[in-house]
């Protein structure tokens, strides 16, 4: 490392700090231009864009990590620009070639390299690329140019000093519609999840759990996660809906599962009314790769899974087979790991 920033890695948590450099790119008459890095943290749009009103946005979300040989890593970037490429379509934006993306994503770290954390002080660099609608419009359209653009932020460990188990609140209101947007990372769905998140913190509950929209029987997500349970004869579940947005980590997780923990795996539907079936429960998620459920608080009923103070076995040891292949201290499965 060049530079001296005098950041305490161990003490980072999830805000906001201005790096070196970020990448923009502009499409405009049907594609995109080469990219630059800039030290430019502002954005300077019209006031017509349709991001600013018609929500015609996204963004992802990905983490570089320092591996013990002192080199840089990315996890899974190309299933990244795969989702932010699904998003694009729904909502009439230009897709940004994988492989751009994930060219942007290396360019970013290597040019912010003094941000990622030395390896052991579980931080990380974290990613954030996104799309926005950009240009003079004011009809309710798609708009007439883009910004692709990523920059990055070192965040903390989630977990410092152990696993601890948080409890989530069944929330009355949805994040999206049967047939909407809840499988695309739109902005809008963030937008729609911050008074019920309020709610939830207000009641001393982590987040809040939101039911499928159309029955409200079942489970879609975790706050801003995916749910995963483990079955009393230690089969790990995921739920199948079509209004959660395909998890990058879960669908990790589930593989790992598979193959490295030898476990059986089932996508299928997660019925609120019958948690009694799961002796573990997770969030997962880039952010936190699992948090362990505590409890469940459904209208008067709180379901306690393995703990409300400590990780089940089978939680702890998907975490742990997770992050040694994020941070590079257990083989990875073939295609997972960009080396930058
Ligand atoms: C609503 C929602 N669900 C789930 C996830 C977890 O997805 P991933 O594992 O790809 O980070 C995220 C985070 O991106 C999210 O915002």
């Amino acid at each position: 490392m060049s530079k001296d920033l005098n950041i305490d890695w161990s003490n980072l948590g999830f805000s906001y700090i201005k790096t070196d450099y970020r990448y923009i790119s502009h499409w405009k008459d049907g594609k995109w231009d080469d990219g630059i890095l800039t030290q430019d943290n502002m954005v300077t749009i019209s006031e017509a864009s349709t991001s600013l009103h018609y929500g015609q946005e996204c963004f992802e979300g990905l983490k570089a990590y320092r591996r013990k040989d002192g080199k840089i890593q990315l996890f899974r970037p190309d299933q990244n620009a795969n989702r932010m490429a699904n998003t694009c379509k729904r909502i009439l934006m230009p897709e940004v070639p994988v492989e751009k993306f994930i060219d942007a994503c290396k360019q970013v770290v290597k040019a912010n390299e003094a941000y990622v954390a030395p390896y052991g002080t579980g931080a990380t660099l974290y990613l954030r690329p996104y799309v926005i609608g950009v240009g003079n419009n004011i009809g309710v359209k798609a708009a007439p140019e883009y910004i692709f653009s990523v920059f990055c932020v070192p965040v903390g460990p989630y977990f410092k000093g152990g696993m601890t188990p948080v409890n989530f609140v069944v929330s009355d209101y949805d994040r999206a519609a049967p047939n909407g947007t809840g499988n695309i990372k739109v902005g809008g769905n963030y937008a729609a999840s911050l008074l019920p998140h309020e709610i939830a913190a207000k009641q001393n509950f982590a987040d809040c759990i939101y039911l499928d929209p159309a029955t409200h029987t079942k489970i879609d997500e975790v706050g801003s996660a995916n749910f995963i349970g483990i079955t009393k004869d230690n089969k790990v579940i995921t739920p199948k809906s079509p209004s959660i947005l395909p998890s990058i980590t879960r669908r990790s997780l589930i593989h790992l599962a598979k193959e490295y923990l030898h476990l059986e795996t089932e996508e299928r539907e997660v019925f609120i009314d019958n948690l009694d079936e799961f002796k573990e429960a997770g969030a997962c998620g880039t952010a936190a790769v699992i948090s362990p459920i505590g409890g469940i608080q459904y209208k008067d009923k709180f379901h306690v899974f393995y703990s409300e103070t400590q990780a089940g076995p089978i939680i702890k040891e998907l975490y742990e087979t997770l992050i040694g292949i994020q941070f590079g201290d257990i083989k990875a499965p073939e295609g997972w790991i960009y080396e930058i």
